[in-house]
């Protein structure tokens, strides 16, 4: 009986592994998605057209800034609003995934 549960999740993380190697081929990496919501005013890369530079900053800063943004500190303006939108792993993940943008 023993044995037979252990095999059992034996294959169950065995079928888990090969979901997540298979996800990791087809999907974007994380938080590119949730960054494509920047992309309009800051551009693919960070260097949008106009709006405040994002590319060069660290994912850190990234973070801190959009913490500032969503608490009221900082502005009332387009950034305030949108980053109101975000959770806290939201925002690590887009953060990190810009910051490895140049
Ligand atoms: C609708 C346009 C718009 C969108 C979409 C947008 N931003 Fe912004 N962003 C701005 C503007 C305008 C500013 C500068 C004005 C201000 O300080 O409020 C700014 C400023 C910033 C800054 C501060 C830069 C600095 O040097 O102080 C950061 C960081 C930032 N945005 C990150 C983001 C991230 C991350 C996203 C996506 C989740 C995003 N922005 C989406 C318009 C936008």
């Amino acid at each position: 009986m023993r044995h037979l549960l252990r095999n059992a999740v034996g294959a169950a993380l065995c079928t888990l592994g090969l979901s997540l190697s298979a996800q990791a081929q087809t999907a974007p990496p994380a938080g590119r998605l949730l960054a494509s919501n920047c992309f309009q005013c800051h551009g693919t890369n960070g260097k949008g057209p106009g709006f405040d530079n994002i590319a060069g900053k660290s994912a850190t800063e990234i973070y801190n800034k959009l913490k500032e943004f969503q608490s009221g500190k900082e502005g009332s303006g387009i950034m305030a609003k949108h980053a109101m939108g975000y959770t806290d792993a939201q925002m690590l993940s887009l953060s990190s995934w810009l910051s490895t943008q140049r």
